[in-house]
């Protein structure tokens, strides 16, 4: 039976050594949070930011916009907050309204700022192996793997799901580590028979129940960065952990795995911008 990974413990450890971090600045970290609309989820997360800076000792400044605003008064916005010297880092939570260009705010947020990584001059920086700022939730995954001591090197890593935030960060870092890593999507063929040779498997495409005990590797490392809900509306990530628990060596559950590392490794980052603007 798989040694379940507590995410929510490491999240805290984490969250303690931003605490002292930033306690030791001669000002206070801050992180600007816009929150576009009502989108429910959002809202969710955006609260749960809150609460993290607080209890890390970082000042918030949320700036919850209508969905109505338009393209011109959030590009304002971001310039204030580019300029205001008590903002580390910037924070516009997506997605946003489909009026809206993400493209252009990710653009927008200067990049000593850009404490989510999804500036293309951070996204260039870690590619090339120096990262200013290290991507949330790739980077929680990472010092998961670290705090259980389990090694990357020369390991066969196998990654589902490509996108900007998760999927092409995460092969990139277990890559920087010395794994040899797949990088698979939906359009992969033969899906099964390249995850069953994975002794870490990352899952990061946010379908219920799609990995099954079939397509694991007896003792392998199952990492679920998924966040979905069920047909009764509970939180569950894309593993099948009923099946699958019983075959890996070790397992993140959801919730309780990555998304609280997610939360911790972005006060990380910053600590990481506000160390750097007053240095
Ligand atoms: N929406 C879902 N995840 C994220 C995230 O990590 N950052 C931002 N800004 N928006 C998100």
């Amino acid at each position: 039976m798989a040694i379940q990974i507590d995410g929510k413990a490491l999240a805290a450890k984490v969250k303690d050594r931003v605490r002292s971090g930033a306690s030791t600045l001669q000002r206070q970290p801050g992180l600007a949070v816009i929150l576009v609309g009502e989108n429910p989820a959002s809202k969710v997360y955006v609260a749960g930011k809150e609460k993290d800076c607080a209890e890390c000792g970082i000042r918030s400044f949320p700036h919850k916009l209508p969905a109505e605003t338009t393209q011109e008064e959030l590009m304002a916005l971001i310039q204030t907050l580019n300029n205001d010297p008590l903002v580390d880092g910037i924070l516009c939570q997506l997605p946003l309204p489909e009026h809206l260009s993400e493209d252009a705010v990710i653009n927008a947020i200067r990049p000593d700022k850009d404490v989510d990584c999804f500036h293309p001059f951070n996204v260039g920086r870690l590619v090339i192996g120096a990262p200013v700022f290290l991507p949330c939730t790739p980077a929680g995954v990472m010092e998961m793997l670290k705090e259980y001591q389990i090694s990357v090197r020369g390991k066969r890593c196998v990654v589902l799901g490509r996108s900007n935030i998760v999927g092409k960060p995460m092969a990139m870092l277990l890559t920087q580590a010395d794994g040899t890593v797949t990088a698979c999507h939906s359009r992969t063929e033969q899906l099964s028979a390249i995850t069953r040779e994975a002794d870490i498997l990352v899952s990061a495409i946010g379908k219920t129940d799609f990995v099954t005990a079939d397509m694991v590797k007896e003792g392998a490392v199952v990492i679920d960065v998924a966040m979905n809900r069920n047909a009764s509306g509970k939180l569950c990530g894309d593993v099948d952990f009923a099946s699958v628990a019983p075959k890996a060596a070790y397992i993140t559950p959801v919730p309780g795995g990555v998304g609280p590392m997610t939360r911790a490794m972005l006060m990380q980052n910053i600590l990481t911008a506000a160390q750097m603007h007053q240095a």
